[in-house]
């Protein structure tokens, strides 16, 4: 097993809402590779936090796994308090987390499915948001949370998604509001992006030839997104669509 280097408090420190896998655990990697420490946060990819973890403090910096279910606001402050108690600081927070059910007719929507997108894909948003302000109270810090194009575009098979990213998109406003001057909170709404090896190929995607720029998004369209609002010290309330265009249509 890697060993952690040692923060002599010279490191910013990230969390990744669910950054076991997928697009978190791209994100992770490239804050990492970025200079920061990183918390990765899972709810059920145990397996795939550890290694994430593993890989990240094989480049020099620290990491370490929390299993939160971020819809739980308990497991949420928790996961904050054991962060603030092993990195001293938080810096940056990444609302990743999110679930993408399968397509369903609008009367075919049940309460439980209506619920568990709303509460992981927004509640879960504002839970986490609340914690890491009143982490970063005192030094400040940036929130970024993933909305998505379908918080502006209806598609009618993903109702409670769409709504779920409407309110996330409102909520980056609101509180970058609320929490400016000393907390910045952004949002990267993408449209289709692939990751290689971990599309499970049952989702139905766009024909590449309706995007204006050609073809799906990949990882790094991202991460680069996401390293420059990391880094972004004068830019508050913005949602930043990483869609080929598709939010101009
Ligand atoms: N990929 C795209 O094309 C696309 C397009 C538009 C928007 N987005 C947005 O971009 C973000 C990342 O996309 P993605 O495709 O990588 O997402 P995804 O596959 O839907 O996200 C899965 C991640 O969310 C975590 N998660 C789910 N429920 C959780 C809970 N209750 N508590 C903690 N973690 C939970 C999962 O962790 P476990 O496996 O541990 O449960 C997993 O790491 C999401 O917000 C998504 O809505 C993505």
């Amino acid at each position: 097993m890697a060993v952690s280097p040692e923060n002599t408090g010279k490191r910013k420190v990230a969390l990744v809402t669910g950054s076991g896998r997928r697009l978190g655990r791209q994100s992770a990697l490239a804050l990492a590779r970025d200079g920061w420490d990183i918390v990765i946060n899972y709810a059920h990819a145990e397996s795939e936090a550890d290694r994430t973890v593993e890989e990240i403090i094989a480049t020099g910096t620290d990491a370490f796994a929390v299993k939160a279910d971020i819809t739980d606001s308990s497991e949420v402050d928790e996961m904050f308090r054991l962060t603030l108690a092993r990195c001293s600081r938080l810096d940056l927070l990444v609302n990743n987390a999110a679930i993408f059910p399968r397509a369903a007719g609008f009367t075919e929507l049940s309460n439980d499915l209506w619920n568990k997108v709303i509460s992981t894909n927004l509640t879960g948003q504002f839970y986490c948001a609340r914690a890491a302000a009143k982490a970063m109270n005192r030094s400040g810090g940036k929130i970024i949370n993933f909305a998505s194009l379908g918080g502006v575009q209806v598609w009618a098979e993903h109702i409670a998604y769409n709504v779920a990213k409407a309110g996330v998109i409102m909520l980056t406003k609101a509180l970058a509001k609320s929490l400016a001057p000393k907390i910045t909170v952004n949002a990267i709404a993408p449209g289709t992006i692939i990751i290689a090896g971990e599309e499970s190929g049952d989702v139905n995607h766009i024909d590449e030839k309706k995007i204006p720029l050609g073809h799906y998004g990949g990882p790094e369209d991202i991460t680069r997104a996401l390293l420059y609002l990391a880094h972004a010290d004068y830019v508050t309330g913005q949602i930043l669509f990483v869609d080929g265009g598709r939010a101009i249509l």
